[in-house]
């Protein structure tokens, strides 16, 4: 029996870590996210150098066929957790906590302990803003690393009315900038932003000392991530324009990848074409 992460421990490519994701928010190199949800592909994800990988509820609708992520159980996460897990050599490993998993503290630590010891997460998303302070704040008490999703909340399609753009308003904005310094202070290691203008995306990254992913919330922040079968073009139907399909061109799903990461890091994804005002 030899520990894997003693093993890995100088090795040119070690595993990517909360201190790679805040090292390279420092040195301004862009982290290159995308969602994975079984073995083949989390490993291609991983060799093409993605930094981290999201088990993301967007399964209920890529793998499930729902319309939406509500559907979405715990096991359904944990059960594809496990298999991108196993694929993974250097990626981090991101478990979303699907609806309702955390409406009280006592129930959100004991679903991210879940995806921690049984799906082999590294870290846990939930969506949400000031009203998930108390979640966030409990989490971090207890050393489960926290990426909090702002902007567009999937999983509030039903209450919000449809997927749109957010903080438009200003007020709006200004709620959502504040959310960010609250949940920083909360103990959210990440923020996840999705489906803003990108002087939004611009003002969270400001406000914020953290790591900021973004999907939709253009180029200002510090790193990107997407949906994969969105940028493999397997997804049918009228795409969000943050969407920009890699396999066009690429020939392989490998080549893809690597374009994307490539993209990402030069930061030449999200072009204008991309993003929102
Ligand atoms: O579920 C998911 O895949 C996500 C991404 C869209 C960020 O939350």
């Amino acid at each position: 029996m030899a520990y894997k992460h003693l093993q890995q421990r100088g090795m040119a490519q070690p595993p990517v870590t909360v201190s790679t994701l805040r090292n390279m928010r420092a040195e301004g190199e862009a982290i290159a996210c995308l969602t994975a949800y079984d073995a083949s592909l989390a490993a291609i994800v991983d060799d093409a150098g993605v930094d981290v990988v999201l088990v993301g509820d967007s399964l209920g609708m890529v793998i499930q066929g729902h319309d939406t992520t509500v559907p979405v159980t715990i096991a359904d996460i944990i059960y594809h957790c496990r298999a991108v897990s196993r694929g993974l050599g250097r990626a981090f490993l991101m478990a979303d906590m699907p609806f309702m998993s955390y409406t009280t503290p006592v129930l959100a630590l004991e679903n991210a302990v879940r995806l921690m010891q049984e799906g082999d997460a590294m870290m846990v998303k939930l969506e949400g803003g000031a009203g998930q302070l108390r979640i966030v704040e409990h989490l971090a008490q207890h050393d489960i690393p926290v990426c909090a999703h702002i902007g567009l909340k999937p999983q509030s399609v039903h209450k919000v009315g449809g997927f749109r753009v957010q903080g438009r308003e200003q007020a709006e904005a200004r709620r959502m900038v504040s959310d960010a310094r609250a949940l920083e202070q909360a103990g959210a290691d990440i923020i996840l932003l999705e489906c803003v203008p990108s002087e939004l995306g611009e003002a969270v990254h400001e406000a914020v000392s953290v790591p900021v992913i973004g999907i939709g919330a253009g180029p200002s922040v510090d790193g990107q991530i997407l949906v994969l079968y969105d940028m493999l073009g397997i997804t049918q139907g009228r795409l969000p324009r943050f969407v920009q399909d890699f396999m066009a061109g690429a020939g392989s799903v490998p080549a893809a990848c690597e374009a994307y990461v490539r993209a990402v890091k030069e930061r030449s994804y999200p072009a204008p074409e991309h993003c929102f005002s």
